[in-house]
């Protein structure tokens, strides 16, 4: 695992998305997983003014989201199709028929997850998987317990999670209980993994995910099984971790052939 701290989100984002930038440069074809939420927004408005000022080129991009609700709608204001065609997808040159996101209103969930799991190796493999990570150590919608060797599947939400999420959601209107998520086995079978978390309220996770027993009941600690697991973090969310003096001097002291991202 790579552990980078950073000032703050700004500069996480802007490190995030140059890693992503320099990838879609090298491989103009690459498949990105992506994620949603409040922790990749900045990555996104940083890769849209990229496209938009640099020409930053998504038209041979693939990507594959990570999850979905159970019962909404594309169209739903909270929905994660929503939510990446308003920050991502209606911004950049992204051909709509490359853009993967589970579909929530799919009937026979379980063949639907097959297909999502055959569309993803029929792509040659995710390249590069975004991530960002419940307080309660979710990974995707894996939530405490999951399998770590799970794929694709339906799952339900940790209360936690409920109530962490019911802010994307109007007054009154509940959070679907059920999820379509990538499994950790899937999000493992990435060739990158890179986390970004951000705020005190992620630290104790954090410091789990990292520094904690790989275990199924805080999921993102599997990430430690990783060949190339990159977690980006602002101070506050680095706050809990017993090594961080460590993981900055390794980062101050990075050979320049090995920085990406980072001009
Ligand atoms: C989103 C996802 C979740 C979120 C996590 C953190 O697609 O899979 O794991 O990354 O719940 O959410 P935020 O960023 O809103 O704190």
């Amino acid at each position: 695992m790579e552990v980078i701290i950073l000032p703050d989100s700004k500069a996480a984002s802007r490190l995030a998305a140059g890693m992503i930038a320099d990838l879609i440069r090298k491989k103009s074809n690459c498949v990105l997983g992506l994620a949603t939420g409040s922790t990749p927004l900045g990555i996104y408005r940083e890769l849209v003014s990229m496209h938009n000022m640099e020409g930053l080129d998504f038209s041979e991009v693939t990507s594959f989201n990570l999850d979905e609700y159970v019962g909404l709608s594309p169209e739903h204001h909270a929905s994660y199709h929503r939510f990446m065609q308003e920050n991502l997808f209606n911004h950049i040159n992204m051909p709509k028929d490359h853009v993967h996101i589970p579909d929530g209103l799919a009937t026979d969930i379980p063949s639907y997850c097959q297909s999502y799991e055959e569309a993803i190796y029929q792509a040659g493999g995710i390249d590069l998987q975004l991530l960002g990570i419940g307080t309660d150590g979710h990974l995707g919608f894996n939530e405490p317990t999951s399998s770590l060797t799970s794929r694709t599947r339906i799952k339900t939400l940790d209360r936690q999670t409920i109530l962490d999420n019911q802010r994307f959601f109007q007054p009154g209107e509940s959070v679907p209980s059920h999820v379509i998520t990538m499994g950790i086995g899937t999000i493992l079978d990435a060739k990158t993994c890179l986390l970004i978390a951000f705020g005190e309220s992620k630290a104790e996770a954090v410091a789990g995910m990292v520094e904690g027993p790989v275990a199924a009941i805080l999921p993102a600690s599997a990430l430690q099984l990783h060949q190339k697991a990159i977690i980006i973090l602002d101070e506050a969310a680095a706050s809990k971790l017993a090594k961080r003096e460590y993981y900055q001097w390794v980062y101050d002291h990075k050979p320049d052939w090995q920085k990406v991202g980072q001009s």
